[in-house]
């Protein structure tokens, strides 16, 4: 039997469809209210209510803690399978077979070269630029040197856009990370896997070979799996929205670079790093800060605590917290930032104010934790959760534009002056 949702307003009442999710998720589907009403609207403010799409890639339920990319629970891919591995579910709906995997894995590596005027751009910016600034413009920039749209209902023109995005943007990545330490830019190598190719091109130096520690290439494997998509969070809608306009791949993921740059969202990472060494800084006080973040007159939040949909515990943080714990037993590090983290953790998630509001450590508390250990600068945080971001980009973007959506363009309720007479500059 098909349900209805029902809308009473100054004595008429609209029946709208109700959807049900393949999870039991009910979505009342208001295509028709404004045109039905005569011009109502909803007014949602960050769309903590809106489903902006149908999709079939990730599920998450913010209460009880799960997360499933196309189907799999995220514990059991991260303990079992590979970034790539994942990034092919994700991106293609099913776990990849070996043949298929090896395809997507050597079509990567066939396009990992970056035309050498993109380092003619690089040289425009300042030594000091913020590589999710490089990174989102010379992803930007990859337009230009890819000029022709891409079919989406071409699968063979729409596997190759996608291995080009998979191959080039950690090439960039490491190159934005080069530019900051005033390295030479380095490329993949096809002896070294995804993972450790990432690895090399951040680390390697021009007068050595890097060897492969596989502590940290599983580190940096889980965390990336971890990453790889969150249904609609604020990047991912923003790649939807931007590629609803029918604007290309390379242009809709710089936008979602862009996005995930604020501390909001994955600059979170990094703003636990740099709260944790301002706690330093400052004595060590923790429970200072645990203060300030309580302290409704103070604009101090503690970064890398609390979520906008998981009120219990971020699945993503379970699994890294323990890779993290682990991989610092394993790397028998003694690093004061680390003490504070997990001097803060524990007050927090015994104090009144962080339990009764359901503010636990989200992943980029651990996660921020596990790119110091691995050696990554802070600047470069956010960068790294792009390239594990990446995949999931990719695939909402692909199934956006395979499901034909409209193009996004919400409504807003006007509250500014009404109509008004223009007075010349010398009457006002
Ligand atoms: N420190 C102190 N108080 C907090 C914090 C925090 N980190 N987060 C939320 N609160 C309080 C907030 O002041 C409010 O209190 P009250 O009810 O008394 O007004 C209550 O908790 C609810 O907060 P909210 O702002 O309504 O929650 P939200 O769902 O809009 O925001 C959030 C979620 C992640 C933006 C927020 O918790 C936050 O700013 N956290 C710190 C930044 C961070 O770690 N972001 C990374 C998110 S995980 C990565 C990702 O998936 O993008």
């Amino acid at each position: 039997m098909s349900e209805i949702g029902v809308f009473e307003f100054r004595g008429e009442r609209y029946e709208f469809p109700v959807e049900i999710g393949s999870e039991n998720e009910i979505a009342i589907d208001i295509k028709k209210l404004r045109g039905s009403t005569g011009g109502i609207i909803t007014l949602d403010s960050g769309f903590k209510n809106t489903g902006s799409c149908k999709s079939a890639i990730t599920f998450l339920d913010g209460e009880k803690g799960i997360l499933r990319y196309r189907g799999y629970g995220l514990e059991d891919l991260a303990a079992n399978s590979s970034f790539l591995e994942v990034a092919y579910l994700v991106i293609f709906g099913e776990l990849p077979k070996k043949m298929e995997l090896e395809r997507f894995e050597n079509t990567i590596k066939s396009h990992t070269m970056l035309n050498e005027e993109m380092k003619d751009i690089l040289d425009g910016f300042p030594k000091n630029a913020h590589p999710m600034g490089i990174l989102s413009s010379l992803t930007g920039a990859l337009t230009a040197f890819n000029p022709h749209s891409v079919d989406v209902n071409d699968e063979e023109q729409m596997y190759q856009a996608i291995c080009k995005t998979m191959a080039k943007i950690p090439v960039i990545a490491s190159w934005a990370h080069s530019k900051n330490l005033g390295k030479p830019m380095n490329y993949a190598h096809n002896d070294f896997d995804y993972i450790e190719n990432i690895l090399q091109m951040l680390f390697t130096k021009r007068n050595e070979r890097y060897k492969i520690n596989p502590i940290i290439t599983n580190a940096l494997d889980q965390l990336l799996i971890l990453h790889t998509d969150h249904e609609q969070n604020c990047s991912t809608s923003t790649v939807r929205i931007v590629g609803s306009s029918h604007a290309g791949l390379f242009a809709s993921i710089s936008a979602g670079v862009s996005a995930l740059w604020g501390p909001l969202h994955g600059g979170a990472n990094q703003a636990v790093i740099e709260m944790l060494e301002n706690i330093i800084a400052d004595g060590g006080d923790v429970e200072k800060y645990i203060a300030k973040a309580k302290d409704k007159k103070d604009s101090f939040r503690l970064m890398g605590f609390g979520h906008r949909v998981y009120k219990n515990f971020d699945p993503r943080a379970r699994i890294i917290k323990s890779a993290a714990d682990e991989l610092l037993q394993d790397l028998d590090m003694d690093d004061p930032v680390l003490a504070v983290a997990k001097h803060l953790e524990e007050v927090a998630l015994n104090d009144a104010y962080f339990v009764e509001r359901k503010l636990y450590p989200n992943v980029d508390f651990y996660s921020g934790i596990i790119y110091r250990a691995l050696g990554i600068p802070t600047e470069m945080f956010t960068v790294m959760f792009a390239i594990g971001r990446l995949p999931g980009w990719i695939a909402q973007w692909r199934e956006m534009r395979l499901n034909n959506e409209p193009i996004g363009r919400p409504r807003q309720l006007y509250i500014g002056e009404n109509q008004r007479e223009f007075k010349p500059v010398e009457k006002r």
